[in-house]
């Protein structure tokens, strides 16, 4: 892949060697140690807070789409919480992503901790003097993701608190063009779609759409087909767990790589 003629498909494979290798530089480094040692102090931190899930809970909770938009409250440690957060290795491959395509704004759907969002936007702040809007849905984590931002200095973070489906609009209204975007929360099949339809018109000319367990579900599965074949996203990269488009307006050759 590495040495494959296509540009992005060999700069992709570059930010997969250097992520599985975990080459940093001295600065990427003093960010991911320090993001790392706060997800270690998170996953030892017992006390509880009382969480609302717009989402579509485990791959077999078949909640129903009234379910969902009312919200399941529940009561959660952070310990437990933070076990939802991408790993280092997936979030390092979105700081790898951001630090080689330097989108100027990029666009996360599900903030929980903020775990992902801190790999991100340390990656805007250093490599493209970028801007993260990150979207949550609970009120009790938009107030901890919020504290944690300013636990590790990002300036650059905006969280904007409610469902998706209530802010969506406005959030890309207000910030087009995006230039990059996460999904990682709502893994449900008819939400996941429709969130990507919804963005589509208010991407750039060269962006990048991400969507996280694309393998989580039956559902799942079926929404990253459509969106593989949506003719929009003209070079698609399969890793099983996240699924990474790219969206270039000029280009007319359409290409899905299973990894
Ligand atoms: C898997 S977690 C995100 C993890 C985070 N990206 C990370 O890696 O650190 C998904 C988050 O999305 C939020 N969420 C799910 N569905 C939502 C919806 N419909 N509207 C708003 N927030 C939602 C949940 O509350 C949860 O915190």
């Amino acid at each position: 892949m590495i040495k494959d003629p296509d540009q992005i498909v060999s700069r992709f494979g570059s930010i997969l060697f250097d992520t599985i290798k975990r080459r940093l530089n001295i600065e990427d480094k003093i960010w991911v140690d320090n993001i790392e040692a706060l997800r270690k102090d998170l996953s030892k931190d017992k006390s509880e807070v009382i969480i609302t899930d717009f989402g579509a809970g485990d791959s077999k909770s078949n909640r129903s789409d009234s379910e969902m938009h009312i919200g399941q409250v529940g009561r959660s440690t952070i310990a437990e919480i933070s076990t939802a957060s991408k790993s280092p290795f997936w979030s390092l491959l979105l700081y790898k992503i951001i630090s080689e395509f330097k989108p100027k704004t990029a666009l996360e759907l599900g903030t929980c901790l903020g775990i992902s969002s801190s790999y991100q936007a340390a990656a805007l702040t250093i490599y493209s003097s970028g801007k993260l809007l990150t979207m949550e849905g609970s009120s009790s984590l938009v107030e901890k993701s919020r504290e944690n931002f300013t636990y590790l200095g990002l300036l650059n973070i905006e969280v904007i608190e409610g469902r998706f489906s209530d802010n969506l609009h406005k959030v890309l209204d207000d910030n087009q063009p995006i230039d990059y975007v996460f999904i990682d929360g709502h893994h449900d099949q008819n939400a996941t779609i429709n969130y990507f339809e919804i963005i589509l018109p208010y991407l750039s000319e060269q962006s990048i759409i991400i969507f996280d367990d694309i393998s989580w579900s039956k559902g799942m599965k079926t929404a990253w087909k459509r969106i593989v074949g949506n003719h929009n996203t003209k070079l698609n990269f399969d890793l099983k767990e996240i699924g990474v488009c790219f969206l270039d307006k000029q280009r007319l050759k359409k290409r899905t790589i299973k990894i």
